[in-house]
């Protein structure tokens, strides 16, 4: 397998080498004002205490927020609403909110709104942020999950499908993970 020089600044992979799951950053403002933006460079960090990070934008909406309120809610987005949420980000605040339609329902244990149109969701309590070359890195610690409750009842590989997660490859291009197999 003969290999050639590869860009690293990742706006010039085709393809992409790291793609992304696409979540739905959900939080409030001081006057509890929700909050949603896309965020795909997600990942977990710790299982005990179970902790993950995303790479956000220093002084964006989300960023402010998460670090006014103490927590965030991570919203799971599945396929049928990909473009809604690629397009979303021509909007700010609540505009964005009104414009995809989504609903805000209250979380369990955090001060951070959820989409109730999305099929599961984190509740983050903040732990520290760290800004890391142009990224700003938030990390928070998992003190709830749910999701909804139809997945639970079908077999463990059909639960993927019904899931249906999906992860961002590069700009306006997204794909499914709905294919799973067992090594
Ligand atoms: C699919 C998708 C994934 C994105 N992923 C990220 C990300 O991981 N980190 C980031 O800082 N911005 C990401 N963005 C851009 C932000 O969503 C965008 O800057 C947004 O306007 C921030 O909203 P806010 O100012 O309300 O927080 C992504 C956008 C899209 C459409």
């Amino acid at each position: 397998m003969k290999k050639i020089k590869y860009p690293i600044d990742k706006h010039d992979w085709h393809p992409s080498l790291i793609p992304g799951l696409i979540v739905l950053i959900s939080s409030y403002n001081s006057e509890k004002e929700s909050n949603i933006a896309p965020k795909s460079w997600l990942q977990m960090v710790s299982f005990e205490p179970p902790i993950l990070m995303f790479s956000g934008t220093e002084g964006n909406t989300t960023e402010k927020n998460i670090i006014e309120s103490n927590c965030f809610g991570v919203n799971f987005v599945d396929s049928s609403k990909a473009s809604k949420v690629f397009d979303c980000i021509q909007w700010f605040g609540k505009e964005r909110i009104e414009q995809t339609g989504f609903t805000m329902i209250r979380a369990r244990k955090i001060n951070a709104p959820l989409i109730q149109e999305c099929k599961a969701h984190l509740e983050c309590r903040l732990l520290s942020t760290i800004k890391v070359g142009s990224g700003f890195v938030i990390f928070g610690e998992i003190v709830a999950a749910s999701i909804w409750e139809e997945i639970l009842r079908v077999e463990h590989e059909k639960r993927y499908e019904l899931l249906d997660p999906i992860v961002f490859l590069e700009d306006g291009m997204y794909s499914r993970i709905n294919n799973t197999s067992k090594v």
